[in-house]
């Protein structure tokens, strides 16, 4: 039977709503009280009391699964620390952005957004700066925003309660950015899980491989491990609150190493599979470099694991991918592709790739624009060759238009619309099995997602709209480049 994911036992106590929030705390109060004014008053002014002390936080996220998780580890920091959250930025006293700067001019956007905030400084308000942003800009955000008082890159979170004590004791500014290369990774019993179908656990953190146009290993630090017992021990915790479905998560999940050295990533990935209670197991994101056959023995082995692998490209041209410092060509990731098409069930594919990297010619492109023929993904995410800071690539010759990198961006997928058409009407008929993840009330209409991570749409006879992580089988009655429509069977 399914059981709808509790809230982490962890993350629910906040001792001020204990100490000043709780009808028991206000009967004490008014029991003691022989008048009645003074009663009133004395629980008004402990309410204001309660009001002004109270500590309170809001989040915005940015960017990745990866972030988005650590957002949920942050919060449940916070929570365990005492803090409230709250849906906006007007009812809090500490206001945080978990920031990204994989692409885009992302640093730009977050002075941009931090301006607008000018203002609510005034109101006594305190900022911090999370993530890649905070990472890459360091103390330069002090400078050009002087009212945000923390900044701290991922790989110190797990010093985010000292960060915060300090915070409190009126420091101006704190940092966590000298940890990047740190063995530790941020382990926390306090994750306060926000998806209400889908239990993230970070396997492994960082990223050693500096492909040259990429600021993750600048922003995230040294590629840590996990145990696989403590993985393992958190996958079990995950089933128990009711969770069905995990992904792992990890920069390049492939060249995960266990700290006690007992599981390679195949043999994580089939235990957690195996944990009881658990039906789909994800992961990503795969590097093609890393990707070793015994993944895909493993998903044929263990029917819990999803029939899916994104296994990111990035070009279809060695030439390139040896400017990129991928480490790989184009024939050894098509080799990775052929253990995967002969796995037993047919696995669904996607990938990354990024048009315009500095030097890339027309003839590059066409071999990317033949490898999507080839490989026949069934969901690509395309991106333009932003330059980032700190970067190899940064002073290579960017001498791609803006024009020409959006023309190719733009030729690449409504190709790969095409390729997507085909492959998703090959469900015509079919009965699914589909997790729901909610509804589209517009529509009148189940939202949920298949293994191979294709999203189902569909209607079913019920008056009650199924819960969110719930199952159900759906006949395939309709497809679209990008999604299914069906009737729930
Ligand atoms: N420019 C464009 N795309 C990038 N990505 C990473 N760095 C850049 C960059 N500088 C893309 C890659 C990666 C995905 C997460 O983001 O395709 O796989
Ligand atoms: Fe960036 Fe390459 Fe590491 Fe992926 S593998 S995070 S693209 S450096």
């Amino acid at each position: 039977m399914h059981r709808q994911p509790s809230r982490d036992r962890e993350h629910i106590p906040c001792s001020n709503r204990r100490l000043y929030g709780t009808d028991e705390f206000f009967a004490v109060t008014v029991m003691q009280s022989g008048n009645r004014g003074f009663r009133f008053n004395l629980r008004h002014d402990i309410l204001k009391i309660a009001m002004a002390t109270e500590k309170t936080f809001y989040l915005e996220t940015f960017g990745c699964q990866m972030n988005a998780h650590d957002s949920e580890k942050v919060i449940g920091t916070l929570q365990q620390q005492g803090y409230r959250q709250v849906e906006s930025e007007e009812d809090a006293g500490l206001i945080l952005y978990n920031t990204c700067s994989i692409r885009d001019k992302a640093e730009q956007k977050v002075f941009n957004r931090l301006n607008d905030y000018k203002k609510l400084h005034k109101a006594g308000k305190r900022f911090g700066v999370l993530g890649c942003v905070a990472q890459q800009e360091g103390g330069k955000i002090f400078e050009r925003a002087p009212y945000v008082s923390l900044v701290s890159g991922s790989a110190s979170y797990r010093k985010l309660p000292e960060m915060l004590a300090r915070l409190e004791s009126g420091e101006t500014r704190i940092t966590g950015l000298d940890d990047r290369q740190t063995d530790e990774t941020f382990e926390t019993e306090f994750t306060a899980r926000q998806n209400p179908y889908r239990g993230y656990i970070t396997i492994i953190e960082g990223c050693d491989k500096f492909c040259s146009y990429c600021v993750v290993p600048y922003t995230r630090g040294k590629e840590r491990s996990r145990s696989s017992s403590s993985v393992l021990a958190e996958a079990r915790r995950i089933a128990d609150m009711g969770y069905t479905e995990i992904q792992l998560l990890g920069q390049n999940v492939n060249s995960y190493r266990d700290a006690e050295g007992k599981s390679s990533f195949a043999e994580l990935l089939a235990s957690v599979g195996q944990v009881p209670g658990i039906r789909r197991v994800r992961f990503t994101t795969s590097h093609p470099r890393d990707f070793t056959r015994d993944i895909v023995e493993a998903i044929d082995a263990v029917p819990t694991l999803c029939d899916h692998v994104h296994l990111p490209v990035q070009s279809g041209s060695s030439r390139v991918l040896k400017l990129m410092a991928r480490e790989y060509t184009r024939e050894w990731y098509l080799e990775r592709i052929s253990w995967i098409k002969a796995a037993r069930r047919p696995i669904s594919l996607s990938t990354d790739i990024i048009v315009g990297f500095p030097g890339e010619t027309p003839d590059d492109f066409i071999e990317t624009m033949d490898l999507l023929a080839e490989v026949e993904y069934d969901c690509v995410f395309g991106f333009k060759y932003s330059a980032r800071p700190n970067t190899p690539a940064l002073t290579m010759i960017d001498s791609i238009s803006e024009a020409e990198k959006s023309h190719r961006l733009q030729v690449l997928l409504d190709r790969q619309r095409e390729i997507q058409r085909v492959n998703y009407s090959k469900h015509l008929g079919q009965i699914i099995e589909v997790m729901v993840e909610g509804m589209n009330p517009a529509r009148g209409q189940v939202a949920g997602r298949s293994s191979q991570n294709k999203p189902v749409n569909f209607t079913c006879a019920q008056p009650i709209a199924p819960a969110p992580g719930s199952y159900a089988q759906v006949r395939i009655t309709g497809a679209f480049p990008n999604s299914l429509v069906g009737e729930a069977v």
